[in-house]
């Protein structure tokens, strides 16, 4: 392979953010910025996103609906990347944003989010959550549970919109720790054992719940989009159009983690979602989706440098970079397949096989299995791409490892957004 066909695998690929590139020097680009510079600037391990892609895909998805309709909402599943520098961006493109929990309200509070622009998720949001949420104003709660049902009502004093969360019955294919869509699921109320129906009697006879629609999100990185249809089809069952007013029909578009994978797009998505309601829904609701992964996933890259090299003659060669599962867990986690890339020589080929191991006290902590690198050499700054959704935003300190900082690039300029975690964060909760 050439150098400049090599040059290739980065530049207009579906894996890295957009606009990345080889620069002169030979070293990955991302936003502008050459990524062994800012290894160099802020360390490693670093999460690096591009700016532009992140707006390039709130655009994307907003262009989407605006070409079938101009009742809809875009909502950033906050959960994927949870850094508030992140909801100020996608909060300036228009974003709606869905919080999971207390902490993630709190962060797009913090990011100026209109209170009502804001849905609060949870399968057991706790008293206080509920009640940051109603101090708060937040526009809409997704209901999960009777007992929730109960206890938001006698804590409002005013009336509060709300969604039901359904579980549609639909298998969408992926792994089965991130199906959501089914019955035997903690999530939401089932259509086949009453549950939903049981939920909109309980909203329709509370004294302060508003019923404005419902809810159903199926599954997470999902590359088929007949399952959307399914779901959808099964909600307009449930839906009457007294109350149904809104539709959100959830986040989950697959990303492209390796040069292999071949999501469907963001238009083709929406597209499926708008005509499958417009095709059922007799008074089409408003429709909302709530991506999460899509959004923010490719736009991100993690930075690490290479440590040590074990060549197992006739087994295997293991690289080991300062990271692992305490960064990026979906590997451990999901079994998650990525792509790596020696950002120092990104223009060379891959010529050596070497699995990429992390530096914690776990065999399983694997990065990429049998990943295929140039001349990889201790001191190199090794990347895998597709790290912006879910790396930040499960990273942990297993081992005692400082979470890493968050950098967003633009155009050639490169901002620290969160810093390195410290040895004195580590033990700034002891209070013995
Ligand atoms: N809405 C709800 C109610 C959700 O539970 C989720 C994701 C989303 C939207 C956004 O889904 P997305 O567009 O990102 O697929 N940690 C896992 C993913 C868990 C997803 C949880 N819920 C992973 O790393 O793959």
């Amino acid at each position: 392979m050439s150098a400049s066909t090599h040059a290739n695998v980065v530049e207009g690929s579906a894996v890295y953010p957009l606009g990345s590139r080889v620069n002169d020097l030979g070293h990955l680009e991302v936003g502008g910025c050459d990524v062994i510079e800012l290894s160099r600037e802020f360390g490693t391990p670093a999460y690096i996103y591009a700016e532009d892609d992140l707006r390039a895909r709130a655009r994307a998805y907003l262009d989407a609906f605006r070409s079938h309709t101009d009742d809809f909402e875009v909502i950033y599943a906050s959960k994927a990347a949870p850094i508030t520098a992140i909801y100020r961006i996608l909060r300036e493109e228009g974003l709606s944003v869905d919080v999971a929990s207390g902490g993630e309200l709190a962060m797009a509070l913090r990011a100026s989010y209109d209170p009502g622009r804001i849905y609060l998720h949870g399968n057991n949001k706790t008293e206080r959550e509920l009640r940051e949420a109603i101090d708060a104003g937040v526009g809409h709660v997704i209901c999960d549970s009777l007992g929730e049902i109960e206890r938001l009502d006698s804590l409002l004093d005013h009336r509060q919109d709300v969604l039901i969360r359904v579980t549609p019955g639909v298998l969408p294919s992926t792994h089965s720790y991130i199906q959501t869509g089914q019955i035997d699921s903690k999530f939401g109320f089932g259509l086949e054992d009453g549950l939903a129906d049981a939920a909109i009697r309980a909203v329709l006879g509370s004294r302060n719940l508003r019923l404005v629609g419902l809810h159903a999100h199926i599954g997470s990185q999902i590359f088929e989009l007949e399952p959307y249809a399914t779901a959808i089809e099964a909600l307009s069952e449930l839906a009457d159009p007294e109350w149904c007013r809104v539709l959100n029909v959830g986040g989950g578009l697959g990303i492209a983690y390796t040069a292999e994978d071949e999501p469907p797009s963001i238009a083709s998505y929406v597209e499926v979602k708008v005509r499958g309601v417009q095709r059922v829904f007799e008074r089409v609701p408003r429709i909302l989706v709530e991506p999460g992964r899509s959004l923010v996933g490719n736009a991100g890259i993690t930075a690490y440098t290479v440590g040590t090299v074990k060549e197992i003659p006739g087994v295997r060669t293991y690289l080991a970079v300062d990271g692992g599962m305490s960064d990026n867990l979906r590997p451990m986690l999901y079994g998650a397949p990525y792509d790596a890339i020696v950002a120092d020589r990104a223009a060379e080929p891959p010529d050596v096989a070497a699995t990429i191991a992390g530096m914690h006290c776990e065999s399983g902590d694997i990065l990429v299995r049998d990943a295929v690198l140039a001349s990889p050499r201790p001191g190199d700054v090794l990347v895998t791409p597709a790290t912006g959704a879910y790396g930040h935003a499960m990273a942990n300190n297993y081992n005692g490892m400082p979470r890493p900082p968050v950098v967003i690039c633009r155009g050639g300029d490169a901002r620290l957004v969160v810093r390195r975690e410290t040895y004195d964060d580590l033990m700034e909760r002891d209070v013995d």
